[in-house]
């Protein structure tokens, strides 16, 4: 079989499980078999708003005639989502993160797509990736920043190889510092080893939250950011996720990365429900279900002892672990009856709590 020079650059997109995923026959990047890396066009920023919730409009580094005749406002928050390994922009995780912002309010949702720096089954050469991305993305903001957006209304949003991303981004200081990065279970695999300059920390925003679901497998099992959230200790297998239940459930194709998807997941269910996810801070996922730590955590800012939330209404003072637990399906949520009627069931997981002065 004859492989053309053009079909061994190409980027294929095949369908199974949950949506699009992108293949390679050679991977992209600098490497002697790689295909060169066109910025330009492989990473794409993809801008969605109220006033186009379905069709995105496709916006350029530099490009300010694309810009303007945008629904781009600069007096809006910016949300931007960076999806990981072998994902699309138009797959489930980027698409219901999106979709729940805009059911939210008025806000600027961009998608970053990097689909050809990340296709399968090239994960080494992904990871060396996430460096120039992050650096391209950096780029990007610093040209909407010139057109008005307020750098303090940036929040980036990474899951995977993207919170990866996003830690670079913020590392670059010829950007201001940004808002506040979340990562969704920040990838692990060749991460582990690489120090601080090398994977998302405290330093990359104002605020970092990391909400860790597949710790040790595809995600990160220690804290990486001023406030780490650990639903259900952060380890796989996330309620819902054992083989036996996925297989029950004709759920075959997510046995990979159910856990690990969880984290775009819950979070996705934060930013409609705010106050679902109540988080407890404390040493470790034992010592909370024992019950030994308070519900309440001290708010640095205030002093006052409060209830803390993970996911979109983490309180951007927060430092420390803290610890939940989660249903195994959606709604995800479980302490709370409802999001608009604000009334905690104190959970019997809390039998003999001390006040936390840490
Ligand atoms: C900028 O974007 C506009 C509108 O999408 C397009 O027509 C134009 O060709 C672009 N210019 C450059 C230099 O890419
Ligand atoms: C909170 O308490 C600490 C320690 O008692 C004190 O140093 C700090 O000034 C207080 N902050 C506020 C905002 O009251």
């Amino acid at each position: 079989m004859v492989v053309s020079g053009v079909l061994l650059c190409a980027t294929i997109t095949a369908f199974w499980g949950d949506g699009p995923f992108s293949i390679r026959l050679r991977p992209k990047g600098n490497c002697a078999q790689c295909c060169p890396i066109n910025e330009r066009e492989d990473i794409a920023f993809y801008l969605y708003t109220r006033e186009n919730v379905m069709e995105p409009q496709r916006l350029w580094v530099g490009n300010s005639t694309a810009l303007l005749a945008s629904n781009l406002e600069v007096d809006r928050p910016t949300v931007i989502y960076i999806h990981g390994f072998t994902e699309q922009a138009n797959g489930r995780g980027s698409t219901t993160i999106k979709n729940a912002y805009l059911k939210k309010g008025r806000y600027n949702v961009i998608l970053v797509d990097w689909s050809p720096l990340c296709a399968l089954p090239w994960y080494a050469h992904a990871v060396i990736n996430t460096q120039p991305v992050g650096v391209y993305l950096s780029k990007f903001l610093k040209f909407i920043v010139k057109h008005g957006v307020q750098i303090k209304s940036i929040h980036l949003i990474g899951f995977s190889l993207g919170a990866e991303i996003a830690g670079f981004t913020g590392k670059d200081k010829s950007l201001g510092k940004l808002a506040r990065i979340t990562g969704l279970d920040p990838a692990f695999p060749l991460y582990m080893f690489s120090g601080k300059g090398g994977h998302l920390t405290p330093t990359d925003a104002e605020f970092v939250d990391v909400i860790h679901t597949d710790g040790g497998v595809f995600g990160f099992p220690i804290a990486l950011g001023d406030a780490d959230f650990f639903p259900n200790g952060g380890f796989p297998a996330q309620p819902g996720c054992r083989i036996n239940s996925l297989l029950q459930k004709d759920q075959i194709k997510r046995i990979i990365s159910c856990s690990h998807d969880r984290a775009w997941q819950y979070y996705a269910e934060s930013v409609l429900n705010e106050k679902g996810f109540p988080a407890t801070r404390c040493t470790n996922y034992d010592a909370f279900l024992a019950g030994v730590c308070s519900p309440l955590t001290i708010n640095p800012r205030t002093n006052k002892t409060e209830i803390q939330f993970m996911g979109f209404a983490a309180n951007p003072n927060l430092k420390g672990k803290f610890f939940l637990v989660t249903n195994s399906r959606e709604p995800f949520a479980t302490n709370f009856k409802v999001a608009n009627d604000y009334e905690p069931l104190i959970p019997k997981i809390y039998p003999n709590f001390v006040e936390d002065t840490k």
